[in-house]
């Protein structure tokens, strides 16, 4: 499929499974070119059978490299040279790649909180910080953000860790989406929720530390992902990310529509971020008495 006006070439990075190998699919059959990052290609088992092969016309408008989202500002740079490279230019950067656990806050420590951050939070703002410039430069591009639904439904034993990574990149993405709007950089908050993939079915409950205090508490946290597994992950990722190609290129489903500034998405989502909105709604009403009459004295 020849290059037309339309045509995007994304930066999307966490390939291997799940969502971004999806989304990684549904952009080349919109004929866009990809630059799809895994953490290893060596590392990959059957590579060659999750992505398109690289002589067919999917594979001609793809590339897959390496980068691991923890290398630090300075690789990261270097790797996203390269890629702007291959097509001159990355109109759509995905910052897809993250880890997901859970665990107690005491059992899983602030040594996990720093290596789950490391991917999750300073992955997304040192690809972020390694594309931006050249977004600016051309005054033009598209950003977007993987949060979590988690980050709105937190109140759970278990989720501290990832809940709390996911919700600094919802307000990192905030505030950068009104720093580079004047560049005609637009940038969208998709928080998905519900997909059943690799990484939902695989993650793992933290137990490298077991306090006894807290043994019923892991009892009922495995106890709880079997059952969310079943009832809550009834999501299919290939539709969810045929869904995100809609909104970025403003077709299909979200035909004619602008990107919005943020996007839920999946089985039962909006309704947990509805459902946040009036708990805090309510809980600023009712509290508000105490609020008032606070300001300084003139
Ligand atoms: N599925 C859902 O319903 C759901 C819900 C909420 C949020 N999300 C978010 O959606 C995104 C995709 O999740 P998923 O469900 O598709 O999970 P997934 O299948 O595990 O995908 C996560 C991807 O991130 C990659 N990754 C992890 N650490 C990395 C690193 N240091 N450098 C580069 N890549 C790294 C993984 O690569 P490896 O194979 O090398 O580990 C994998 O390709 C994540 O941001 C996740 O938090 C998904």
């Amino acid at each position: 499929m020849p290059e037309t006006a339309n045509t995007k070439v994304w930066f999307i990075t966490g390939t291997s499974s799940g969502l971004g190998l999806h989304l990684v699919k549904a952009v080349l059959a919109r004929g866009d070119l990809v630059i799809a990052t895994v953490r290893d290609k060596s590392k990959l088992e059957n590579i060659e059978d999750r992505f398109p092969a690289e002589d067919s016309p999917e594979g001609q408008r793809l590339r897959v490299v390496d980068l691991d989202v923890t290398l630090g500002i300075e690789l990261i740079s270097r790797v996203v040279e390269s890629a702007i490279e291959v097509w001159g230019r990355i109109d759509v950067l995905v910052n897809n790649a993250a880890y997901a656990e859970i665990g107690a806050f005491e059992e899983l420590g602030s040594r996990a909180f720093r290596a789950m951050y490391d991917i999750n939070v300073f992955g997304v703002i040192d690809v972020t910080n390694a594309v931006l410039p050249h977004m600016r430069e051309r005054r033009s591009g598209t950003i977007v953000q993987v949060g979590s639904r988690l980050a709105w439904e937190a109140e759970r034993p278990g989720r501290s860790i990832f809940a709390s990574s996911k919700a600094a990149v919802h307000a990192f993405t905030e505030s950068l989406a009104s720093e580079v709007l004047p560049f005609n950089i637009h940038v969208l908050s998709f928080q998905p929720g519900g997909f059943r993939t690799e990484a939902i079915l695989a993650t793992p409950i933290h137990s490298v530390n077991p306090i006894r205090d807290y043994d019923d508490l892991r009892t009922r946290m495995v106890d709880r992902l079997t059952v969310a597994t079943e009832k809550v992950l009834v999501g299919d990722p290939r539709k969810g990310m045929n869904v995100l190609v809609d909104v970025v290129r403003g077709e299909g489903k979200a035909q004619g529509n602008q990107l919005p500034r943020y996007l839920v998405l999946g089985p039962g989502a909006a309704e947990v971020v509805i459902e946040k909105c009036r708990v805090m709604q309510e809980a600023a009403q009712e509290w508000r008495w105490v609020t008032e009459d606070l300001w300084l004295d003139t």
